[in-house]
């Protein structure tokens, strides 16, 4: 029987969010990057003057704020819109105090434990694929396929400087690899939910792979 929930795990620039939007677009299932959310909540914090550092004050933000997730329409740049107490952080999800900040921002457990209430009524009715660090570990523990993607620091960088030179952007290698590794860092020491490969997850190293390899080996998994 073909999988009903899909968990895919990873670290950042992993291919997470391109192989799970198509592997649900495959199977023709909904695709959720949680990433997504706790960068929305990052955007409004920093918005509101919270500082990242202020734990109590981002539990407090995430416990009130209204969280809307849906996807977004195919070919959009980003595959989960996030409306958060009604402003649409979606076109600020990239914003570079976002990226900077959004691993602080996660690491706090009353940030985590708002957003995974959030994430788990979304795979509530299956028929989903999710991503993001502890989807198969915490979020989906029941998941029916847990798939870790993994790929090495340099390769990582290498992908997003090639997504930046496709959007016009002159990339920084020296400074992505040194951002990868601050946030590689901090998801993985963490103390509540590090990034890890759950128990029973598939590992696939995508260094010598193609997106679509991936995803092929994926489906081949969940059916
Ligand atoms: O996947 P993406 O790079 O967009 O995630 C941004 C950040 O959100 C990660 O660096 C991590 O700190 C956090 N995150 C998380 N748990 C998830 C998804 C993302 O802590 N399930």
């Amino acid at each position: 029987m073909t999988a009903q929930t899909v968990a895919i795990d990873g670290p950042a620039a992993s291919g997470k969010s391109i192989v799970g939007a198509t592997v649900a677009a495959r199977l023709g299932y909904r695709f959720f990057d949680t990433g997504a959310m706790y960068r929305a909540l990052t955007w409004h914090a920093l918005r509101r003057g919270i500082d990242p550092h202020d734990e109590s004050a981002l539990a407090r933000l995430a416990a009130s704020a209204d969280v809307d997730v849906h996807e977004g329409r195919a070919g959009a740049s980003e595959s989960t819109c996030v409306i958060i107490d009604g402003a649409d952080a979606t076109a600020h999800l990239r914003d570079t105090d976002v990226e900077a900040n959004v691993s602080l921002v996660s690491r706090v457990p009353g940030v985590r434990a708002a957003l995974v209430r959030i994430q788990r009524a979304l795979a509530d009715h299956g028929r989903v694929v999710m991503a993001g660090r502890d989807i198969g570990s915490v979020v989906l523990p029941d998941a029916d396929l847990k798939v870790y993607l993994d790929a090495s620091r340099e390769v990582r960088a290498r992908r997003r400087a090639d997504q930046l030179r496709a959007a016009n952007i002159e990339p920084d290698y020296d400074s992505l690899m040194r951002d990868l590794a601050r946030r590689d860092g901090i998801d993985s020491t963490r103390a509540a939910s590090p990034l890890t490969a759950a128990a029973g997850a598939v590992i696939i190293n995508t260094d010598n792979m193609t997106v679509e390899q991936v995803v092929e080996r994926i489906i081949e998994e969940a059916t």
